[in-house]
């Protein structure tokens, strides 16, 4: 099954300014991260199961949101350097496919399009920036419109170290799209530069979960998860979730594979904690491995945006179409009529 994301990530790249392809494929450092990702979800061996009447199947999952499958769209920047229509596409891909939809604080299209084009329940991804009162501002915007969870990245105190293709360039994007959430919230004097109050703030901490439970009444995930006690401390903190993340290989070049690092959190956490999970996740059996190992979903970055490059929302929907049917199949044939039934006994 993988064969047609890797041809339609091709498309995507050869298109693409090589600085753009370059900021959207690649991981940090010598990018071992980014590679062994997919591969420490295809390591794993399972046991399936038979004579279990697998006629139908039920993929459906309930998490702040009644989902078509245990499958969503991960949270990332700067979609209008891929398609014009930037996030109000994806999302709309997103919600035809019945997933939710992750935000990014780094959107290039508006809050209140974005919400609109999906009309439904959809998550927001949470910098901690600088200025704390711009992401207050963004998160009771995105709570006033219809955001059913609030997802904390905790994982980048400082931006991985990501060379350009080219040298030295900054990506070709304009003010007006990176900031076009964040402006109206800035106080600035013309031609005042933005980011040393946007950046994210690396003295980020375990307070600032209390604090979001201050200024929203919404559900806190915290991602970019790898140690299970980092997982006990965030839930000691409130957190309502953990999202299991080395966001995508991007930040910290020799961090433990989300395959690896995933059964440990779980373990580690109370069941009532849904965990989630993303990665290198390239096709069903991935996303069913990660719910055998004990997340509630798994998420996909990369994969949808070669979708969003190469058509728009209907690339979006298509991409998680043939992730949907790839789940059917391959829970059929493991013996899991209910996908949220996997557990760790179907793997060895
Ligand atoms: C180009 C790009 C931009 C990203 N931007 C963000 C972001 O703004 N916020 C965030 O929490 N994670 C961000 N991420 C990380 C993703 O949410 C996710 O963890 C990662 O892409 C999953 O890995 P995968 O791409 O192998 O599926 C980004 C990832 C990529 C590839």
């Amino acid at each position: 099954m993988r064969k047609w994301l890797q041809d339609k990530e091709i498309r995507a790249i050869e298109s693409l300014d090589p600085d753009v392809a370059h900021y959207f494929t690649r991981g940090c450092g010598d990018d071992l991260v980014a590679t062994e990702a997919p591969e420490a979800w295809r390591a794993r061996r399972w046991r399936p199961r038979v004579l279990r009447d697998v006629s139908r199947i039920d993929t459906g999952v309930r998490l702040w949101g009644d989902w078509r499958m245990p499958l969503g769209v991960a949270p990332t920047a700067f979609h209008r350097l891929l398609h014009d229509g930037g996030e109000v596409a994806t999302a709309t891909g997103a919600a035809a496919a019945g997933v939710p939809f992750v935000l990014s604080s780094r959107a290039t299209r508006r809050i209140e399009d974005v919400a609109a084009a999906i009309g439904g329940p959809w998550w927001f991804q949470v910098y901690l920036m600088h200025e704390r009162s711009v992401t207050k501002a963004l998160v009771q915007r995105a709570e006033r419109h219809g955001a059913t969870a609030l997802v904390l990245t905790g994982d980048t105190p400082y931006v991985g170290y990501r060379a350009s293709a080219t040298g030295p360039r900054p990506l070709p994007i304009t003010d007006d799209d990176a900031l076009i959430n964040i402006a109206e919230h800035l106080a600035l004097d013309a031609g005042a530069d933005p980011w040393p109050l946007i950046d994210q703030d690396p003295a980020l901490s375990l307070t600032d979960i209390d604090w979001l439970r201050e200024i929203s009444d919404l559900p806190i995930l915290v991602k970019g998860v790898l140690h299970p006690a980092d997982a006990v401390a965030c839930v000691d903190h409130g957190a309502d979730g953990i999202w299991v993340s080395n966001h995508g290989g991007r930040q910290f070049d020799r961090a433990i594979a989300t395959a690896d690092a995933l059964p440990s959190i779980v373990d580690a956490v109370d069941d009532d904690i849904p965990v989630v999970v993303d990665g290198g996740v390239r096709d069903g059996l991935d996303a069913l491995t990660a719910l055998a190992l004990g997340a509630r979903m798994a998420f996909v970055g990369r994969p949808v945006l070669w979708g969003l490059r190469t058509a728009g929302a209907a690339g979006v929907q298509q991409v998680l179409e043939e992730f949907a049917a790839d789940i059917r199949h391959w829970a059929g044939c493991a013996g899991a009529a209910r996908t949220a039934d996997l557990d760790r006994s179907y793997l060895v």
